[in-house]
């Protein structure tokens, strides 16, 4: 629907490309003013795209792993829109070895340590400070962007990257409990294997392997989380909060 986000203004963090051009493609398809921040050079195109589009979209540096940025990004959209109602921390990284995952025992400190910057401590930071403006508006949408990785055992991803996504959604449940009274819902988005850029490095033979393990015959597409999230984004969803959407095809079921 046209006009579900009408009058709201969304970030999408890692929104230049992939899952996250999907979510901002779809939240300003409702309506929403969307905030593309990402790091890569492509950003303003991303936001250009939706401009041709006829939607309402703005391209912002941003790299989630740097807390100075992520305090003078989140007053500078205030600042502009007076308002933040949806957060969707999208941004992340999957780190791999020659194609396939890291071991524990072949992670270096540093490798570790950059994973869970990027895909913990950023949305940690993003979260602690848009809650402030969200509790201002007695409103605001929070969705992060988990993993399969983090609901069971990853077969393609390494120990770092299900560790950052767990961590997310237990983030996600506690922060859930801390702010619902003032009408904001923390949710996740658990993709399954989606067709983005993360994905080119593995190989014909494990993208048919993946493939055959999904009940549905397929990978996803970066629309089908966009969906789900514009879902959550929704007045429609006012009363979910604390819960993890999975989106991957019946490839793994609780
Ligand atoms: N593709 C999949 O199958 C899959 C499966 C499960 C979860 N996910 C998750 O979905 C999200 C999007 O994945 P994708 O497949 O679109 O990946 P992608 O690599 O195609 O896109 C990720 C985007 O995040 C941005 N980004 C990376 N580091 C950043 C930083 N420090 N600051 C700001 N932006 C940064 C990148 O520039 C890129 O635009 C990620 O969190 C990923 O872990 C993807």
């Amino acid at each position: 629907m046209q006009d579900k986000l009408q009058g709201r203004v969304a970030i999408v963090t890692g929104g230049a490309r992939g899952i996250g051009f999907g979510i901002a493609e779809r939240l300003a398809r409702d309506g929403a003013h969307v905030v593309i921040a990402d790091v890569i050079d492509d950003t303003a195109q991303a936001a250009q795209r939706l401009a041709e589009q006829g939607r309402s979209a703005q391209a912002w540096r941003l790299d989630v792993s740097q807390e100075r940025e992520i305090g003078e990004f989140v007053r500078g959209v205030e600042r502009q829109h007076g308002r933040i109602d949806i957060l969707v921390n999208n941004a992340g990284i999957s780190p791999k070895n020659n194609g396939t995952k890291f071991l524990v025992e072949e992670t270096s400190t540093e490798n570790w340590s950059r994973v869970i910057a990027v895909n913990l401590t950023g949305p940690f930071l993003l979260c602690r400070e848009c809650i402030p403006v969200m509790r201002r508006q007695g409103h605001g949408r929070i969705v992060n962007i988990t993993s399969q990785s983090a609901r069971t055992r990853p077969e393609a991803t390494s120990g770092h990257y299900a560790a950052s996504k767990t961590g997310l959604m237990g983030l996600s449940r506690a922060l859930a409990g801390e702010v619902g009274n003032g009408g904001i819902t923390v949710n996740c988005v658990a993709p399954g294997v989606i067709e983005t850029p993360m994905l080119s490095t593995f190989s014909d033979e494990r993208r048919a392997h993946l493939a055959s393990r999904i009940p549905m015959g397929a990978m996803g597409a970066p629309a089908d989380i966009a969906a789900a999230v514009a879902f959550l984004a929704s007045d429609d969803a006012r009363y979910i909060t604390g819960t993890t959407i999975d989106v991957n095809g019946g490839m793994f079921m609780t």
